[in-house]
């Protein structure tokens, strides 16, 4: 099985790694010999180790998506159209295609999977999400025989450093993020993270994959970190929670919910303990209940043995002779639930006037809306100036949930919300 390789940088790199320490484990998994012949890489300028031979390297894509003697593709170059197309191309070409790019699997997966199933051919994206956790393989092979009802993620490790920095140290949102770029784990640029959309994308494959249904990345309601206080940690700890910023997708009837959010979640529940740049999978089922993935998200190593795992998939359909047979299928569009039917626990943090009878007002708009409130925290007030107000409600519509923030905001005693967050409970 000769081997084109796109990108040798993190995770390609590790890839070749791997073939090459463990060639002799891996031949004996697939009844051959599986190498790389060759490698696409940006220059040719750049030291690239030892491991493979000079004739391997080129910078002309077509070396490897339109090569005879290439039998199967590894995408690990990242980028989108471009990258979508190579990807295609190799499809068209009765390639199979493994690939570790979450971006362009959560935009154009379903698309490129029916193009694989056309042309008889897999492809494999084990590594697109939480890198070294075999997340995608349970959901589409474990799970076969059980109905997922609700899955929560921490998907996105440099987003899990940064709460776990802010709530072990008391350190502030800029403070950690400068210290995450210092440390490789954000990027210069770090909105793809910090905004939420990278979780967003994983949250579109995992949802896809757990329901059955095409869930797109427009679908999934997005919020970052970028508003979580010192102040909200703090609160958040003094009444047990934790803040995450979590993926959480739903299925209620035939339709579906998909959000990524920062999240309150209990010491209790099995995500508060994912701390540092670990990733973490929560999937509620009818059959298995409750089983929590956890590990490394990303990494060259964890990533790379994610990436190796699926070309063993591959060449081994190819043998039995099933490749694009069995995994690739059309899905039917999801049906999204409407957003104020979607149910939930919320935090908030108000800034109320110091004044006799301003908790009862606020009891009270809750009590007239229908929401009950399961925890009322006051601060002791500081001389002549506001207090802060904590109230954790219990589960109710997200429709009710906002019908009390919007009378919260006109009440005259509430100076002004400081925060809102979806509450998880063990
Ligand atoms: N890093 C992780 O831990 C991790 C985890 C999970 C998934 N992923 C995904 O894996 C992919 C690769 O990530 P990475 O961290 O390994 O990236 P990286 O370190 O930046 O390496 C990218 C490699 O691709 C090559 N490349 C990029 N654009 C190219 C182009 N247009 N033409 C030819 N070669 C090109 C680069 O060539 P040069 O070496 O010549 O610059 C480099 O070798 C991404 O999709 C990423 O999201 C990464």
């Amino acid at each position: 099985m000769r081997i084109g390789l796109m990108g040798f940088g993190t995770v390609g790199s590790g890839v070749a790694h791997i073939l090459h320490h463990y060639r002799e484990d891996i031949a004996k998994q697939t009844g051959g010999d599986v190498h790389i012949a060759r490698v696409l890489v940006r220059t040719l300028e750049r030291p690239r180790g030892t491991l493979l031979d000079d004739a391997v390297w080129t910078t002309n894509a077509d070396d490897i998506v339109a090569h005879p003697d290439i039998d199967l593709v590894i995408e690990v170059m990242g980028g989108l159209e471009e990258t979508r197309a190579l990807i295609e191309r190799a499809l068209r070409a009765g390639k199979p295609v493994v690939t570790a790019n979450k971006d362009v699997v959560a935009r154009y997966g379903a698309q490129l999977c029916a193009i694989a199933l056309e042309h008889g051919c897999d492809l494999f994206y084990e590594a697109s999400v939480a890198g070294g956790i075999p997340i995608i393989r349970a959901l589409a092979h474990s799970y076969a025989s059980d109905r997922i009802t609700r899955l929560c993620g921490i998907v996105n490790g440099t987003t899990n450093y940064m709460l776990t920095r802010m709530a072990a140290d008391g350190a502030s949102y800029e403070a950690v993020l400068k210290e995450a770029q210092a440390l490789g784990y954000a990027e210069a640029d770090p909105s793809a993270d910090v905004c939420g959309w990278d979780a967003a994308r994983k949250m579109a494959i995992l949802s896809t994959l757990a329901f059955h249904a095409e869930v797109q990345l427009d679908d999934v309601a997005t919020e970052g970190i970028d508003r979580v206080t010192q102040a909200d940690i703090a609160y958040g700890a003094k009444l047990g929670y934790t803040v995450k910023l979590l993926g959480t997708a739903a299925r209620v009837g035939q339709r579906v919910t998909v959000s990524v959010q920062p999240t309150m979640v209990h010491h209790a529940h099995p995500l508060a303990s994912v701390h540092g740049v670990f990733n973490a999978v929560y999937v509620y089922s009818e059959a298995i209940g409750a089983a929590m993935y956890v590990g490394a998200g990303a990494g060259s190593l964890p990533t790379a043995a994610s990436v190796v795992a699926d070309v063993i998939a591959a060449v081994r359909h190819n043998r039995l002779g099933v490749s694009g047979k069995t995994w690739s299928r059309e899905l039917p569009l999801r049906t999204l639930l409407p957003e104020e039917e979607v149910r939930g626990k919320y935090f908030y943090l108000l800034s109320v006037a110091d004044r006799v009878g301003v908790l009862a007002q606020i009891t009270d708009l809750f009590a007239r809306i229908g929401v009950s409130l399961q925890s009322v925290l006051q601060q002791s007030p500081q001389l002549d100036g506001p207090v802060d107000v904590i109230l954790i409600t219990h589960e109710t519509h997200r429709a009710a949930h906002a019908q009390c923030l919007e009378a919260l905001e006109r009440l005259d005693a509430v100076e002004h919300v400081k925060s809102v967050y979806q509450v998880l409970d063990a």
